[in-house]
């Protein structure tokens, strides 16, 4: 698949396995989804683009680099909140705008909630954070707003999908490149990952 990467990283592969476990207590899951978060952004921002400075050490001027793109990182409420702290660690200089969704029950469909993006983007590249991609519906309605608001590059950062999600974001938005821990089998009746993690956003906050 096209511009969809599931990291080959053992500590990566270690961590999923500890987060699906059932036995595995919300403050232990929210640690797990932060490393994982992590290690993913590590190996999505390779293309990240810099400019040089110079850079004075102790001894001597030495030709340095520097981040030249402003990054925008965009949890998708509520899971996705729990990604934002390992990410945010490797890029403190980055701006955080939430975005909430949540899937009706029934439809699946996205609704949204809340969105506090400002007038103009003034970010050039967002990484949308949020642990499961099952249908992609709201993927796809995040990409649609960031897009909308004049965002030009957009990455996609998740724990697991499912090929559903994965084939929904990929019709919608090709150009949008889908980095997961893994990506499951199928998706059950109610629109679940299998086998999965369970729910992501009550696993981390102890509700449900
Ligand atoms: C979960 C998850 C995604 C969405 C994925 O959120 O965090 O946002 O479902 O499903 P989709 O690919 O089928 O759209 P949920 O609606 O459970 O809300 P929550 O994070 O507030 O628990
Ligand atoms: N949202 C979750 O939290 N888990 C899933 O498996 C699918 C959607």
């Amino acid at each position: 698949m096209d511009n969809v990467f599931s990291s080959p990283h053992p500590l990566v592969a270690h961590k999923l396995t500890l987060l699906r476990d059932k036995n595995t207590d919300p403050k232990k899951f929210r640690e797990l989804v932060r490393e994982i978060a992590a290690l993913l952004t590590y190996e999505a921002t390779s293309d990240l683009v810099l400019y040089h400075i110079d850079v004075t050490t102790p001894l001597a001027t030495t030709r340095g680099n520097t981040l030249s793109e402003k990054i925008g990182l965009v949890p998708i409420l509520r899971a996705g909140l729990g990604m934002v702290e390992g990410v945010w660690n490797l890029m403190p200089s980055a701006e955080v705008w939430h975005i909430g969704l949540y899937r009706d029950e029934n439809t699946l469909k996205p609704v949204a909630y809340y969105n506090k993006l400002p007038t103009e983007a003034s970010v050039s590249v967002c990484l949308i954070l949020d642990p499961m991609l099952a249908t992609g519906g709201s993927a796809v309605a995040t990409v649609d707003i960031l897009k909308r608001w004049g965002v030009r590059k957009v990455k996609f950062i998740g724990i697991l999908a499912a090929p559903q999600g994965i084939e929904n974001l990929q019709a919608h938005h090709p150009d949008v490149p889908i980095h997961v821990a893994g990506i499951d089998e199928t998706l059950n009746q109610r629109g679940y990952i299998l086998p999965g993690l369970g729910d992501a956003g009550d696993r981390q906050f102890g509700t449900g």
